[in-house]
């Protein structure tokens, strides 16, 4: 008779549920992510489809400079898409070359090549460097350990982590890592083949470790004195997060001969279209025509829609200051986290960062942590989720604080209020 009935079907379906099952069945399931179906937006804060709303400290990993659904981007892509969205790099547009010239404008004399991503603003990079040293037979390019440069072939290759290169070998030739922040073992390290080293002013995935003041002035001297580029990797420090526009510039301010300090190239996206997809390097000038014409492209590189939005976002960031306001509500920020560091050692180890570019470094065993094999990280940002705050994981230890630039200080309060009231229930 059991047999018979079959189990009704649930009277209202999960909404989560539902989404969920449309991605189990229909999407290649490449990222581990969280139990949040997320619907809409609005400032600094997100909303799940069940409606529950989260303040959201990662904004997209370091993506939503501006928060989310910002009127000033909705206007700039509606005002460009009813004149023109896409054309190809076969022509000119004035959106293009105008951002071009906002992004010398604050890094110095250089050009610059449009992408629609990270990996790929560093892909470019790569190209640069092996056009630099081909005639030579050079084109090796060191990275440091625990760096981050994307998810593509050369991407991975470059990245010091092994996790993200599990399976994917052979790797592509021409990449070696040297530690993070050691300047005798990058020395030690250059080959006859090497030709450039690109690092992060603050090491992202790798749980937000800034790069040293002297390491990078030597770094500097090392690659003049090897003929080697410098590149700078600026996907995620970069677009004011830090406070300056680019991480070394906040690094280096106020250290003697910092003014001067120039890396080659520097790649960036994220923030840059403060979620329009758009990625970008700037090559210095000295080799800013290395890639002659038919030697790089990209189909949807620069559009004029996406170029527009970044032109608009320089526009707000420099109107209303944010790098400023990052900057100094991050010092806040930090400090706050300092504090739960020192009052409560058995679960805060550390905190560190510039800006809005935090991490929050985790003890070891904590014990509520214990029964679960997921890392403590995981285990943190996903009790966070429950009290309605959201952070990013990076790696198994450090949670990053990467929220909007426009951040408010009472939504920074509320933040650090959310994050002690899990630290203390877990001390
Ligand atoms: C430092 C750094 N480089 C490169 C990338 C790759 O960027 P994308 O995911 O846009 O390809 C990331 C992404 O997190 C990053 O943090």
């Amino acid at each position: 008779m059991k047999d018979l009935i079959p189990t009704p079907p649930p009277l209202v379906q999960n909404k989560f549920e539902s989404v969920r099952e449309l991605f189990s069945k229909n999407v290649v399931p490449s990222y581990g992510r969280f139990d949040l179906a997320l619907s809409h937006g609005a400032g600094s804060y997100v909303f799940d489809v069940a409606g529950k709303r989260y303040l959201d400290l990662g904004s997209g990993i370091a993506v939503c400079c501006l928060g989310h659904a910002p009127p000033a981007i909705t206007e700039a892509l509606v005002e460009q898409s009813k004149k023109l969205i896409h054309v190809s790099n076969l022509y000119y547009t004035e959106p293009q070359g105008r951002l071009a010239a906002e992004v010398v404008k604050r890094i110095g004399a250089g050009k610059v090549f449009f992408s629609n991503s990270g990996a790929e603003a560093n892909e470019g990079l790569f190209k640069v460097a092996r056009k630099f040293g081909h005639d030579e037979g050079r084109f090796e390019i060191l990275t440091a350990t625990n760096s981050f440069h994307g998810r593509t072939l050369a991407g991975i290759a470059a990245t010091g982590q092994e996790k993200v290169k599990k399976g994917f070998e052979p790797m592509m030739p021409g990449f070696r890592h040297i530690p993070f922040n050691d300047l005798t073992a990058a020395r030690n390290a250059i080959s006859p083949a090497t030709v450039a080293i690109m690092i992060e002013g603050v090491q992202g995935e790798g749980g937000v470790t800034p790069a040293a003041v002297a390491g990078e002035i030597a770094l500097r001297a090392l690659c003049d004195e090897k003929k080697l580029l410098l590149f700078m990797d600026a996907v995620q420090d970069g677009h004011f997060r830090t406070g300056k526009f680019q991480s070394f510039q906040r690094i280096l301010e106020n250290v003697p001969g910092g003014e001067k300090f120039l890396p080659d190239g520097i790649s960036t996206a994220k923030s840059l279209g403060g979620g329009f997809p758009i990625g970008a390097f700037w090559v210095r000038a000295p080799f800013a025509d290395l890639l002659g014409p038919g030697m790089h492209a990209s189909t949807f590189g620069g559009t004029p829609l996406a170029c527009a939005v970044a032109l608009k976002i320089f526009e707000v960031i420099e109107h209303e200051k944010l790098g400023e306001h990052a900057r100094k509500l991050g010092d806040w920020i930090l400090s706050e986290l300092k504090q739960l560091a020192e009052i409560y050692p058995t679960v805060v180890k550390s905190a560190r960062g510039l800006g809005f570019m935090l991490g929050l470094e985790l003890a070891e065993k904590i014990p509520a942590f214990a029964s679960s094999d997921k890392s403590a990280a995981i285990q943190f940002v996903n009790r966070l989720h429950a009290a309605g705050v959201m952070t990013i994981p990076a790696g198994t230890q450090v949670i990053r604080l990467l929220p909007p630039l426009n951040l408010k200080p009472q939504e920074a309060a509320e933040g650090i209020a959310k994050i002690e009231e899990l630290v203390k229930s877990l001390a």
